[in-house]
C-alpha cells in the first residue's frame, strides 16, 4: 500500500531506538484502545476501521440514493478528509467528466462560490436531475455550516423536493441539529461521540458521501485497517516519521512541508496541514503550562511548486522537515510523443511517459535536497487507489497522536477554534439583519 523511506530522514542512527522507545507508552495506549473497541477515549478514531456496523449502515443508506449530483456541505473536519479522498480518486477534474454523481463541497460562507454551486444545483434540478444534499457538522452550530444549509434547503423546498427525501444531516447524537432533524424526519447519520472533526474522515462524516460519490469505502477502510495494524508495531511508519518530526522540531525545524508529487493528491495535503496544525498547534500542555506547541504544515504540489516554492526550500533558511509523498504508478500515463524537432527544445523526454518524467524531476529534487542536508523522509503509495489512501489517512493520524503525547499536548481538542466560533456568533449578534 506504501512505502516508507527514511534514508535521508538525517536523525543520527544512535538516537532512532531511543526516540522510539519515548513512542511506547502512547503505542501501549493505542493498542488498549484498539482492544476495548468502541468509542469512550478521544482517541477512538483508531476504532473506525474496524467499525463493520457502522459501515454496513452508511453502506445501506448510500445505496438508497442514485443522485446525479452531491452537495457536501461542512467546513473543516467534516470536509477536508471527503475532499482529500474523492480528489485522490476521481481527480479534480471529476465534475467537468461525463461521469456523475458531481461532487460540490460548500465549506466557508464565500458569496460568488455559494451562488455559484446554487445555480449549477438549480440548473440541474430544472432538468429533472436528482441533488442530495449531506449536511456535516459535529456540533451542528457551525456558522458556516448552518448558514449554507439553509440555502441548499431553501433550493430544494423552491423546486418542491422534500427535505426528508433529498438532505441527509450527519452529527453528534442529541447534538440541536440532530434534534432538528428527527423532527423533521429528515435521515440522520451519527458522528460517534468522541471522534472530532479531523479524525473523522472514516466516520460517516467522509464515508457517506464518499459511497455516494462511488468510492469504494469497503477497500478505503480495508486500507485504513492493515495500516493501523501496522503503526501499532514499535518500529511502525507512524512511530518512525513522529520520532524524525519530533528530532528535528527540536532542533529548529519549525516547518512540515508535505510535498505531494501528483496534481490529484493536493487536497490530502490540506487535510494533513488541518491534522497536524489543529491538533498540535496549542497554548498550553497538559501540564497547563504556557508553551505555545506548534509546527507550521505546508503543502506542497510537485512538479507545480518547484516553480514558486523551489527556490526557497532549496536555497532559504533551514527550517523545514519535509514529507515528500510520491506515486508508484499511474493507470493512465501518456507518453511524450516524438514530435520533429521538440528535441532540439528539451532533449530525453520524447518517448518516456508523463509519470517517467514527474520521478524524474521527482528523484533530482530529492538529490538537490540531500546535498544541501535538507532533511526529509519519502512516503511512496503503491497505486492511486481507495487502499493507498485509506492506508496513508490512518499513517497520518497515528502519528499526529504520537507526536501529540511526545509533546505533552492534547491532539484532539481545538480550544482557539471554539472560541474564534463564539467571538464571530457574538459579532453577528450585534448586526443588523440586512
Ligand atoms: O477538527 C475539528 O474539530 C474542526 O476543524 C471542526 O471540524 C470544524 O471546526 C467544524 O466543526 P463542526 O463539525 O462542529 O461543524
Amino acid at each position: 500500500m506504501l512505502e516508507l523511506d527514511i534514508s535521508h530522514g538525517l536523525v543520527p542512527k544512535e538516537k532512532l531506538p531511543r526516540l522510539l522507545k519515548k513512542c511506547a507508552s502512547v503505542l501501549e495506549r493505542m493498542k488498549g484502545i484498539v482492544n476495548a473497541g468502541g468509542y469512550a477515549d478521544p482517541a477512538s478514531f483508531l476504532n473506525l476501521p474496524a467499525d463493520q456496523t457502522m459501515l454496513s449502515n452508511v453502506k445501506r443508506v448510500a445505496r438508497t440514493y442514485k443522485v446525479d449530483a452531491v452537495i457536501v456541505v461542512g467546513i473543516g473536519g467534516p470536509n477536508l478528509g471527503t475532499t482529500a479522498v474523492q480528489e485522490a480518486i476521481q481527480g479534480k477534474l471529476w465534475n467537468a467528466t461525463e461521469w456523475t454523481p458531481k461532487v460540490f463541497y460548500a465549506d466557508t460562507v464565500d458569496p460568488k462560490n455559494i451562488s455559484d454551486i446554487v445555480a449549477i444545483a438549480e440548473s440541474l434540478l430544472l432538468q429533472g436531475k436528482q441533488v442530495l444534499v449531506n449536511v456535516i457538522t459535529k456540533s451542528g452550530t457551525t456558522t458556516e455550516t448552518i448558514a449554507n444549509a439553509q440555502l441548499f434547503i431553501q433550493l430544494l423546498a423552491t423546486h418542491g423536493k422534500e427535505p426528508q427525501d433529498w438532505l441527509v444531516v450527519t452529527t453528534d447524537k442529541d447534538s440541536k441539529l440532530w434534534q432538528w432533524a428527527q423532527q423533521h424526519n429528515i435521515t440522520v447519520l451519527e458522528i460517534p461521540g468522541n471522534v472530532v472533526g479531523r479524525y473523522s474522515v472514516l466516520s460517516p462524516v467522509g464515508l457517506f458521501p464518499l459511497a455516494v460519490a462511488g468510492i469504494d469505502v469497503d477497500q478505503l477502510v480495508a486500507g485504513a485497517r492493515e495500516m493501523r495494524n501496522r503503526c501499532l508495531e514499535e518500529q511502525g511508519p507512524a512511530a518512525i516519521t513522529a520520532a524524525h518530526l519530533y528530532f528535528h522540531h527540536r532542533d529548529g525545524k519549525k516547518i512540515h512541508d508535505t510535498f505531494i508529487f501528483s496534481t490529484d493528491l493536493e487536497a490530502l495535503g490540506k487535510w494533513y496541514r488541518q491534522l497536524m496544525a489543529e491538533s498540535l498547534g496549542k497554548r498550553q500542555n497538559l501540564s497547563r503550562k504556557v508553551v505555545h506547541a506548534g509546527m507550521t504544515p505546508t503543502a506542497s504540489t510537485g512538479t507545480t511548486d518547484l516553480h514558486s516554492m523551489g527556490q526557497l526550500y532549496l536555497g532559504g533558511p533551514s527550517d523545514k522537515f519535509t514529507t515528500f509523498v510520491t506515486l508508484n504508478k499511474e493507470k493512465k500515463d501518456p507518453v511524450v510523443p516524438t514530435t520533429k524537432g521538440f528535441d532540439q527544445l528539451v532533449q530525453n523526454i520524447q518517448g518516456k511517459s508523463l509519470g517517467t518524467i514527474r520521478n524524474a524531476i521527482f528523484e533530482g529534487v530529492a538529490t538537490s535536497y540531500a546535498k544541501n542536508k535538507l532533511p526529509f523522509v519519502s512516503v511512496k503509495l503503491a497505486h492511486r487507489n481507495e487502499k493507498s489512501i485509506g492506508a496513508f489517512l490512518q499513517f497520518k493520524m497515528m502519528e499526529i497522536m504520537i507526536l501529540g503525547n511526545l509533546w505533552n499536548v492534547n491532539p484532539f481538542d481545538q480550544p482557539e477554534v471554539e472560541s474564534y466560533k463564539k467571538h464571530a456568533r457574538e459579532r453577528l449578534a450585534k448586526m443588523q439583519r440586512f
